[in-house]
Formats: C-alpha cells, structure tokens, sequence
C-alpha cells in the first residue's frame, strides 16, 4: 500500500526494532515502498535475512540487519557499534520490539515480570538516548516509539505489561515536547488488538 506522505523517505535510514515479524516487519515493509533504506533488528536472524533479501529485490532500498537481544542491556550500545561499523546515519528509529505475559503478576515467574521492563522500557530508552541524541545534535529526524491502548489504564493480569505501555506514553510525550524546534519530531503510535504472533508467547487469561 502506497500512499501520499508529506515525509520524504528516499534515501533515508530507518532503524525498526522488532522487525522479524508483525507490526515491525509491516513497519519495514511500508518503509520500502516509500524508499526508506532500512536496519532490521530482532533476534531471529533468519527471519530478519529473508525479509531483508525480499526487500532489496522488491525495493531497490540497502537493508542492514543485525541480531540483537534487547533483553541484553548492553544490546543498545552494540547496536550504535554496529551502526557506526556500517557507517549508517539515522533518519528514522522506531523503537517497536516489546513482549508481554498475561496471568496474575503473583503466578508468574519473576523473569516473565522483568523481561518485559528490559525490552518495553530498558532498551527504548537507552535506544532513543543513544540515537536521538545524535539526531538532536544534527537537528533533523524522528522517533516512533511504539505503545499500546494497554498503556491507557491499569491493566490486571497484564500489569507489567501495561505498565511499560504507559512508561512509553509518558516517556514519548516528555522528550516530543522537550525537542520541539530541534528539527526532531517523537511521537507514540498506541495500536489496539492486532492479529499478530503476539499473543502466542501468553494468550490473554
Ligand atoms: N498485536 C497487538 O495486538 C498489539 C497491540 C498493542 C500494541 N502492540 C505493540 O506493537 C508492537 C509490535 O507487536 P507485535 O504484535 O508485532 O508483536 P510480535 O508479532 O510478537 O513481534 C514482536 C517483535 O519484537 C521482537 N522481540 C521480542 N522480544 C525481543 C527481544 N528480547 N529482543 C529483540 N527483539 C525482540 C520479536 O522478534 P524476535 O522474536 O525475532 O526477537 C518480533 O520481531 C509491540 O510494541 C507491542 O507491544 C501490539
């Protein structure tokens, strides 16, 4: 689907967290088709290559991918290394990878309570700090922070969840209004149910 955008993509660098597999792999794909050159990130590299191969061929757009565990708090820092390797400027960031466990927060195992606050919220942060601040310094980009309409109220048996979907609304429109006028906009893309793998790893209760 191509549509008129007031945003010139051509040329661009957009990096998608999350881009294996839905909504981050629809990100890159919409990205393509308006010419945006591309960074994949996710930890399932063959998915990750595929998507990459099929994107070169349809759109004629570079894609660089890179295999990353944002569970891994040093994952960020790499990820600028990488990007620094590959000598990637970056128009774009879109902060989209995030995981969720449903069930009463005292039935789960505490991994599946902080994993989610690593990757929502840890990397986000540490991934908009690190490559907005360069967009910031040069006064030109973007940054699409990816929550959830989870994020608009509590959310029992998804608590934790939730709760990193409403630290993103928050954190987002902070920083959107303390860069305004820096030539960088940030904005929160909050989606409703949407079929995608999702909810494999912990269908709702
Ligand atoms: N689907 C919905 O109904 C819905 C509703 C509201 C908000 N959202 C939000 O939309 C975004 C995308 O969700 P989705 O529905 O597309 O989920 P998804 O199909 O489960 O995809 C999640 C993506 O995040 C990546 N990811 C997960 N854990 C990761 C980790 N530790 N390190 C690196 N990458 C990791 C996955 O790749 P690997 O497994 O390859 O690492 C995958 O590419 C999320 O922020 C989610 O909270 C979704």
């Amino acid at each position: 689907m191509s549509q008129r955008t007031s945003f010139n993509y051509k040329g661009k660098f957009t990096l998608i967290t999350g881009a294996s597999k839905g909504l981050g792999k629809a990100y890159a794909e919409e990205l393509a088709v308006r010419g945006s050159n591309l960074v994949l990130v996710a930890r399932t590299k063959d998915a990750l290559e595929t998507l990459a191969a099929s994107l070169r061929r349809d759109h004629g757009v570079r894609v660089e991918v890179i295999q990353a565990d944002l569970a891994d708090m040093s994952a960020p820092e790499r990820i600028m290394e990488e990007l620094d390797r590959l000598g990637v400027d970056l128009d774009l960031l879109v902060n989209n990878a995030a995981v969720g466990y449903s069930g009463g927060f005292f039935t789960r195992p505490i991994v599946e309570e902080l994993t989610p606050v690593s990757v929502n919220v840890y990397s986000l942060v540490a991934l908009t700090h690190l490559l907005g601040r360069r967009m910031v310094a040069r006064g030109s980009g973007g940054i699409i922070n990816v929550g959830s309409n989870g994020g608009f109220q509590p959310g029992p048996f998804n608590a934790t969840y939730g709760a990193t979907k409403a630290f993103v609304l928050m954190f987002s429109e902070a920083v959107a209004e303390e860069i305004k006028g820096s030539g960088v906009r940030m904005m929160v893309a909050n989606p409703g149910a949407t079929a995608t793998a999702f909810f494999e790893q912990s269908p709702p209760p």
